[in-house]
């Protein structure tokens, strides 16, 4: 797609000597708003090249440009050359571009030819999968899909935390207090309850601690009724996460999780030591993050088990042996900076030159609007619950509104599911936030089911008024205030899309297809379409289409559906 941008670059540094392409570019400002120009070049630089006040430069300048058919104006206010995109143009540019590219529009393909692995989800096979996973699930789901429509080649990764010293916590409490049969009824329910009891108990007595750490020992020393156990613990506990997983629709490439790495963990002890890496603390094993200013990460405990952290050194080496990655994105809660800074560090030291391309892309906490989420008290509100509850209101909206629907129980699902994401995604991802019943079940406003029904309605147009690809088109006819806005912001999109990848913040793209939703209907509300003549009307409809396409790829970017009726 012709890059107008680029365009004004190419026309200034015709005119303009002492400055390269780049520095060009990166004057090119975007004025307030369209009366003053859609680009504007700022003459300030040039006054000590030119030795000549930035306004006289500017009136000289723009005398010398030639915009073409791609700019309508070009002129100079004070010491900046404002450039005027020409309407009819961007419009048959935006407009061409779309119909040729269909859902790839967006893409720039930038990841061509490289790999990105997006490690999410990760839920800790000990503890529910509640409403705070929500977050890593649906950012790292939506980041996943950005990379891949860039073109990377993507794996997706739900790093379980199925190992570990909780491990040892509920087989210690299964062997006192379980019941098979009970448990299999009800896992995770079961498997909570367990855990929030041996908390409870394990405070009382020290002996409980002792007992956890012991069946971790035993579970890492390969002793065959610990093993069983963990595998049927996982086994049953990765069957729900499963339920929630469809709901939202989405797959993960691997599982593997900690206990993926339990025999990779000597290599990493050894490499360590070799590099001189590891000290001694009071029998147990660290590496030294002093001149670093971090705390030491301990390696290896007194009783010879390993730590969460050793297990995320030998996964990275393996990802990177298995995959070569050109980035490793983990997708995991600001709590944890720590531990990642730790873990870059450590890979650093050791000395693998790939240790920056692991990126920890952190967010906010959740909490409930009546105080903080607390596995430990078995305070939690189940994924599964708040999805269902979604879906079941919408249920409710669509049989008000229109109970001749098809498939009412699906799009109840994808709206209800989508209206879920759509409010997680729209916030920045480092932002805290309460979790809101109402907020999430709200169908009005800057909400996911505003979208959806936008595209709905697009659609609906599309085909009433018989919408054909082929036509040929006017696009000089489009040149309403509606019609240019809306074509602006599409136009617009892939640099939404590529911001969205570089800073790893799917929220640009909430935003942005709110902005598209928003421009379409005012679009919709003041410029008649199927009543038209012919002429206008299929202009107006390419723009529709135009914008359905749009809107359904930024929701699929974020993770979300769109259906063609609600
Ligand atoms: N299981 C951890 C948790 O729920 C998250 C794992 C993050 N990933 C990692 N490679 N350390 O807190």
């Amino acid at each position: 797609m012709l890059d107008f941008k680029k365009e004004v670059v190419n026309l200034v540094s015709q005119v303009v000597e002492g400055l390269d392409h780049e520095e060009i570019e990166s004057l090119i400002e975007i004025p307030p708003n369209y009366n003053m120009g859609d680009y504007a070049f700022p003459c300030f630089k040039l006054a000590k090249i030119y030795r000549k006040a930035p306004n006289l430069i500017a009136e000289d300048l723009v005398n010398k440009i030639d915009g073409g058919d791609n700019f309508e104006r070009i002129e100079n206010v004070g010491p900046y050359i404002n450039f005027f995109i020409n309407k009819a143009k961007l419009t048959e540019v935006v407009l061409k571009a779309i119909a040729e590219e269909g859902n790839r529009y967006g893409s720039i393909n930038v990841g061509k030819g490289r790999t990105a692995i997006v490690e999410f989800s990760s839920p800790n096979i000990a503890k529910p999968f509640h409403i705070g996973h929500i977050r890593t699930t649906v950012i790292g789901n939506s980041i996943e899909k950005i990379f891949k429509f860039q073109g990377y080649n993507t794996v997706r990764i739900n790093h379980l935390g199925d190992y570990g010293t909780q491990f040892g916590m509920l087989i210690a409490a299964y062997k006192k207090w379980g019941d098979a049969e009970v448990i299999e009824k009800d896992p995770i329910n079961e498997l909570l309850k367990l855990y929030v009891k041996f908390n409870a108990e394990a405070e009382k007595d020290e002996n409980l601690k002792e007992e956890a750490r012991y069946w971790f020992k035993e579970l890492e020393d390969g002793n065959e009724e610990a093993l069983e156990l963990w595998q049927w613990i996982r086994d049953i506990s990765l069957k729900e996460f499963n339920k929630v997983y469809k709901l939202l629709n989405i797959e993960f490439d691997s599982y593997a999780g900690e206990s993926f790495y339990s025999d990779k963990m000597d290599r990493v002890i050894r490499e360590l030591e070799e590099k001189n890496l590891l000290q001694d603390s009071k029998g147990a094993k660290i590496v030294d993050l002093e001149p670093y200013g971090m705390p030491p990460a301990l390696i290896k405990k007194s009783d010879g088990s390993t730590l969460y952290i050793t297990r995320d050194i030998a996964a990275a080496i393996y990802r990177k042996e298995h995959y070569d990655f050109y980035k490793n994105i983990y997708v995991v809660a600001s709590q944890q900076n720590l531990h990642f800074k730790q873990l870059i560090k450590i890979i650093d030291l050791m000395g693998y030159d790939w240790a920056y391309d692991c990126v920890h892309i952190p967010f906010g906490m959740v909490s409930l609007e009546d105080g903080t989420l607390s596995t430990r008290q078995g305070r939690v509100v189940f994924l599964e619950d708040v999805l269902n509850k979604a879906i079941e209101s919408t249920l409710k909206i669509i049989e008000e509104r229109n109970p001749d629907l098809e498939n009412k129980e699906e799009v109840a699902k994808q709206v209800g599911v989508g209206a879920v994401i759509f409010q997680e995604l729209f916030n920045n991802r480092i932002k805290d936030y309460v979790f809101s019943w109402e907020r999430t079940l709200s169908f009005e406003g800057e909400t996911g089911p505003y979208v959806q029904y936008t595209h709905a309605r697009a659609n609906s147009l599309l085909e009433k008024g018989d919408f054909n690809l082929g036509d040929e088109i006017d696009f000089s006819l489009l040149k309403e205030e509606d019609e240019i806005n809306l074509v602006r912001l599409l136009y617009n999109f892939p640099s939404a899309v590529l911001d969205a990848l570089e800073k790893y913040e799917p929220s640009f793209i909430t935003r942005y297809v709110v902005e598209v939703a928003k421009a379409f209907n005012k679009f919709y509300n003041s410029c008649p379409i199927l009543n038209e003549e012919e002429e206008l009307k299929k202009a107006r409809l390419n723009l529709v289409y135009a914008t359905k396409t749009v809107i359904k790829t930024a929701l699929y970017l974020l993770g979300i559906e769109a259906p063609n009726k609600m």
